[in-house]
């Protein structure tokens, strides 16, 4: 075949595959078998191999990358994602349509489009001539990441646009996990002994914010897209629906539920049928959005702070289920705290299997008197955990147990106490206990604290049940043939796990008091005290008097910090961390250093730092980081495609220092 015609088979094979596509996906009426699919498929890839030169990077064979990406990069929304305001009654309906009307200056009844509201994760797409260039999570709102790769795997997203589209067009929708997916997924995970998804919501997000696009196209995802961002070209955009009557004919797939009706009335009769028809679908939704249907009286109505004026979110009713509470366990926590958590039998609510659910402390056990045995009504939420509402109490059977509190840690066996007029209960055992341990040493290594990657869930259990290590300072003597024995370990990975610990040994002060895991000392009291005390030693010399003199350190914090250092135990890990080679820079005085007293605010993507870098450049030069505008803010930092936190730092007349400038700025006070 001469190079021409291979080109053009090529092309032909690849717009009829995406044709497939889009009848399959978008119009759900596809035209020919799978099996005839899977043909034309692996032409394209017979013919891509025989001839590289013709591969682009729009060819439905190139959707999954074959090699991880190592973070995931910044991205400034053009135009912001907002969120949605909540409604729950039909009264809070009238009152939107009220406040609508009002504002509008309208006697006629409003139109609105009603569309199922998804529960998944909210993507802006970016198509520049058609191609997709760049996807992007949601983020705060105004900066997202860059999920490109991972979206690219959907094959229901299509990676080239078709019709007659705009030339530049954002596009926003909700990328969603189907019920069946879900459950399949947690089986697959159950069966794995890996970490079970508590609800669709999180599987999506958890498969999108992969950081290798292989695993995130082993999952099956979807998306519906509901809305633009930026549009730039010649399309006349009139009412919501007939933009995603236009969405639907470039080839992005819209739900075939959405639909116009008048007024409060129409919206509720919309919200009534779909709620009916809410177990029937084949993924997860947890309301109705209303939205004003014509654009232009949608921009006469614009936003407030996060949200817009012409959208609402009407929710549906928390699900109550019944069940049994065939038992009661009690979790330990990092501090020892004793949870009281009912084993359910289980229960299917709206695509989430419940078997647990947390009885917070041993004062609601007795309030809400739950019994082993009882019919209980279990309430979930969203993505909150589930909890009891209330016993059935005519349901109780004569044997049912009342609840108590174990003598003894179900862990390590060490003596539970109560203080008086508090609700939780503690094991004693500290750090002797294995779950305190456990939980002591995941907090360790959190990102936050030392930021100790590799070390996950599933390795501490491994770890610390095999007696390998028994407190936060043996991490540090771990070595590459101990790890290499362990299950699902290679020496690839053990070396990393290495290379990762030694890097955790250079920290700051701050991140160091803050991983010991002292109760009630957060990040920010760690760092209150790194500045106040600058040094390890006069920290543990401290008496609880002179620890009150930290701002914001009251009492309680106060005879925590001290009593954790009078315990030897805690003084031996902490040498031995310092034998190890963990170590920071001196904390310098704040007051004195060049930039003390002065307020920064980031917005935009910068090009010579990553934003964290930024971050912490200025923190360390004396300066507080804030995460928006006020009359308070010193200087507003600007990188590239910056949105309204540069308006609103014009308005104010605030000091503005581009991506460079700001860059000079920095060497002139370091
Ligand atoms: S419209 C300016 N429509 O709900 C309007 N959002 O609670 C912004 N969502 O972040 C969103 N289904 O992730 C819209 N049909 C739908 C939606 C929807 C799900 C999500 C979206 C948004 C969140 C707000």
């Amino acid at each position: 075949m001469a190079k021409d015609n291979i080109k053009q088979t090529i092309e032909a094979l690849r717009n009829k595959i995406n044709e497939h596509n889009y009848q399959y996906y978008v119009l759900d009426a596809p035209t020919v078998t799978d099996a005839a699919y899977d043909l034309l498929y692996r032409q394209l890839v017979e013919l891509e191999k025989e001839y590289p030169q013709f591969v682009t990077p729009d060819s439905p064979t190139k959707r999954v990358g074959d090699k991880p990406i190592k973070a995931f990069a910044e991205v400034t929304h053009s135009v912001p994602m907002l969120s949605l305001e909540n409604a729950f009654t039909q009264e809070d309906i009238e009152n939107f349509n009220q406040r609508i009307s009002d504002r509008l200056k309208v006697t006629h009844i409003v139109d609105y489009c009603c569309e199922p509201k998804l529960d998944g994760l909210a993507i802006s797409l970016r198509y520049e001539n058609g191609l997709l260039m760049q996807a992007a999570t949601r983020g705060d709102g105004e900066t997202g990441e860059d999920v490109t790769e991972n979206i690219k795997t959907i094959k229901m997203v299509p990676l080239r646009l078709q019709g007659n589209y705009p030339s530049l067009l954002e596009v926003r929708g909700e990328v969603f996990m189907p019920k069946k997916g879900f459950e399949k997924l947690n089986q697959e995970a159950a069966k794995k002994g890996e970490k079970i998804f508590a609800n669709p919501r999180n599987a999506a997000a958890g498969s999108i914010r992969q950081l290798d696009p292989r695993i995130a196209a082993s999952r099956r995802l979807e998306v519906y897209f509901y809305g633009v961002g930026a549009v730039e070209g010649n399309v006349k955009l009139e009412t919501q629906f007939t933009m995603l009557k236009h969405l639907a004919s470039w080839g992005l797939r819209v739900n075939p539920l959405i639909k116009v009706v008048s007024g409060v009335k129409g919206c509720i009769e919309y919200f009534e049928e779909i709620a009916k028809l809410r177990d029937k679908l084949s993924y997860e939704i947890d309301g109705i959005v209303y939205k004003v249907n014509n654009l232009e009286e949608q921009k006469r109505l614009g936003f407030v702070t996060r949200a817009p004026r012409w959208a609402i979110a009407h929710k549906f009713p928390p699900e109550e289920v019944y069940t049994v509470v065939e038992a009661v366990e009690f979790n330990v926590g990092r501090t020892g705290a004793l949870t009281p958590v009912a084993r359910l039998k289980p229960v299917f609510v709206h695509g989430v299997t419940v078997s647990n659910a947390t009885l917070h402390n041993m004062d609601e056990v007795e309030r809400k008197d739950v019994r082993i045995g009882d019919t209980v009504i279990v309430r979930r939420a969203g993505d909150v955990i589930p909890e009891i509402v209330a016993v059935v109490k005519e349901n109780r059977p004569a044997n049912a147990r009342t609840i108590k509190l174990p003598k003894t840690c179900p862990i390590c066996h060490s003596h539970v106490e109560r203080i008086e007029d508090e609700a939780v209960a503690k094991c004693t055992g500290g750090l002797f206990c294995s779950a305190q341990r456990k939980e002591m040493i995941r907090h360790f290594a959190a990102r936050r604290a030392m930021d100790i990657e590799g070390l996950g869930n599933k390795l501490i259990e491994q770890l610390v049940d095999s007696n390998m290590i028994a407190n936060v300072a043996d991490i540090y003597s771990l070595t590459q043939s101990e790890l290499e024995n362990l299950e699902r370990m290679g020496t690839k990975s053990a070396v990393n796990l290495l290379t990762e610990i030694e890097e955790s040994k250079k920290t700051t002060f701050a991140r160091f008091l803050y991983s010991l895991g002292i109760p009630e000392v957060g990040e920010a009291t760690g760092k209150q005290l790194a500045l106040h005390f600058k040094t390890l030693d006069a920290l543990q010399k401290a008496n609880e008097e002179e620890l009150q003199a930290v701002s914001d350190i009251g009492p309680i914090v106060a005879k925590h910090i001290a009593h954790f250092f009078a315990e030897a135990h805690n003084r031996e890990v902490i040498t031995k961390l310092l034998k190890a080679g963990v170590h920071w820079e001196t904390v310098k005085n704040q007051a004195s250093l060049p930039l003390a007293g002065q307020t920064f605010v980031i917005t935009g993507m910068l090009s010579h730092l990553s934003r964290d870098e930024a971050k912490d450049t200025l923190e360390k030069l004396g300066a507080k980081v804030a995460g928006s505008v006020s009359s308070k803010t010193s200087y507003v930092v600007v990188g590239e495609e910056a949105g309204s936190k540069l308006a609103k730092a014009k308005e104010l007349g605030i000091k503005i220092l581009s991506d460079d400038e700001f860059m000079l700025f920095l060497k002139k006070h370091v």
